[in-house]
């Protein structure tokens, strides 16, 4: 029987079977990098920012930094920009649609201009993901916030210094708060605060324009400028595409050296590796290489903000524990409804029940290629490394998810060894 299949968008076509080896270079971090190309916003100073990986996310905040007025010029991983000439403060209604990070223009917007128009983020694949704290900060913070027409309207007469605490500890909540306040003088306190190591890389940016920043636990002193200064900054290695290599290499029993990762940023998933079977060994302070002793050990994994184990790992792992001996359990608490890539691991045979925020998964001996969908950025990263391992082809569908949480996976995996290959849109298969 022939099978023709049309696929609409890209797709990678993953032969399973190889073990990495080999060394790959991590990309600089996708979520340190958006908060602080907004942070641009705040001054009429150039600035650079090198080590940016080359993802759509960071190709959408470019395109909206030059809609408010910016000049950008984006080379490799460094990009320039000259901020003074932003006049606007409104940004585009398809904005937050391409990426909900661009909320992170609010805080900015705000701070320099006294005003922000930004459209109002739906939910996404991964739950509701509501900015009521956000609103919330800035309410109090003195802002008129308005929500309307699908867009929230923010102005604020008098910019003054304030003390919040959150209701619950929020990443891009905790961002926008700081980087509105690095433009308000006077001393503010947040309390409840992130502290990701994409927080903390923000603060150091934060700190070159002239905003003094202490961190105390989860209380953050902040004393804001009225001129916040250009800077140059190069931003921390991506801990996720670290930690997705890390999972990849064990659950193939293979052998990788990582450069450009800081093993403080990774303590819980590096605790996690070696629990399932991986080997770690730190080699200096932005090197580890990864193996395995072969186990394949169960696990229990329960995500918690940071230091806990991070949220956007859970489905790397969850792909690698579909292949465990025994029973592991996993709890997303995070997020509603982080586990859409269990319906389609299900397809190549794993055996996962999910009830609510929680998995029970039960490993199996072999899992088989199939032809799978992303539903979101770190889904795709786990159906790419279950198709490494399975038996067979995989076909992982919709991979604009992947490409815009990573850069050149596919490339670093083929350094490695993989067998991968990245298949143009409206390609047709056809199956015997
Ligand atoms: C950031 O998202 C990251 N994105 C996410 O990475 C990451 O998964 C998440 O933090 C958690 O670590 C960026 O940094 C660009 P949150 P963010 O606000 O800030 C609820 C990836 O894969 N909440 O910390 O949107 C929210 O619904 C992405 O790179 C409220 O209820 O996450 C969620 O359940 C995916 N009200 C929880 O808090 C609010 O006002 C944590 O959300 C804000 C958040």
């Amino acid at each position: 029987m022939r099978i023709t299949t049309y696929y609409t968008s890209e797709s990678l076509l993953v032969e399973g079977g190889t073990r990495l080896k080999g060394r790959v270079r991590v990309s600089g971090s996708k979520n340190a990098s958006l908060p602080v190309l907004f942070a641009t916003i705040l001054t009429e100073e150039r600035c650079l920012v090198e080590d940016v990986p080359v993802l759509l996310d960071v190709k959408n905040t470019v395109d909206l930094l030059t809609f408010l007025g910016a000049e950008v010029s984006w080379e490799g991983n460094r990009v320039q920009v000259d901020p003074k000439d932003i006049k606007r403060w409104d940004t585009p209604k398809d904005t937050v649609r391409r990426m909900r990070a661009s909320i992170l223009s609010m805080g900015p917007l705000l701070s320099r201009f006294g005003r922000a128009v930004v459209p109002m983020p739906g939910g996404c694949s991964i739950g509701p993901r509501p900015i009521d704290q956000h609103l919330k900060f800035f309410s109090e913070a003195g802002a008129r916030v308005e929500v309307r027409d699908g867009k929230v309207f923010l102005d604020v007469e008098r910019k003054r210094p304030v003390e919040f605490t959150f209701d619950l500890i929020t990443v891009t909540g905790t961002e926008n708060a700081l980087l509105y306040l690095t433009g308000v003088e006077g001393r503010s306190v947040l309390r409840n605060v992130a502290i990701e190591p994409e927080v903390m890389d923000l603060i150091e940016v934060l700190r070159k324009m002239g905003a003094e920043v202490e961190v105390e636990g989860r209380t953050v002193l902040i004393r804001g400028t009225s001129a916040p200064k250009g800077f140059t900054h190069r931003v921390i290695p991506d801990r996720i595409e670290a930690g997705t290599l890390m999972v990849a290499t064990v659950v193939t029993e293979g052998e990788v050296i990582l450069d450009n990762v800081n093993p403080e940023h990774l303590g819980a998933v590096l605790e996690k590796i070696e629990e399932v079977g991986g080997v770690v060994e730190i080699r200096g302070k932005d090197s580890i290489r990864i193996s395995s002793n072969g186990k394949r050990n169960p696990l229990e994994i329960i995500t918690g903000e940071y230091p806990g184990f991070p949220t956007d790992m859970q489905a790397q792992f969850t792909a690698m524990l579909s292949l465990a001996e025994g029973r592991s359990r996993v709890v997303e608490t995070i997020f509603e409804s982080r586990f859409h890539h269990v319906a389609e691991l299900s397809k190549m045979g794993a055996n996962i029940k999910v009830k609510g925020r929680e998995a029970l998964i039960e490993g199996v001996e072999r899992i088989f290629g199939a032809e799978v969908h992303s539903t979101d950025l770190r889904a795709s990263a786990s159906l790419v490394i279950a198709g490494l391992v399975a038996e067979g082809t995989t076909l992982v569908r919709d991979i604009y998810h992947l490409d815009r949480g990573y850069e050149r996976l596919e490339e670093k995996l083929k350094k490695l060894g993989a067998r991968i290959e990245r298949l143009p849109s409206k390609v047709t298969l056809s199956g015997s």
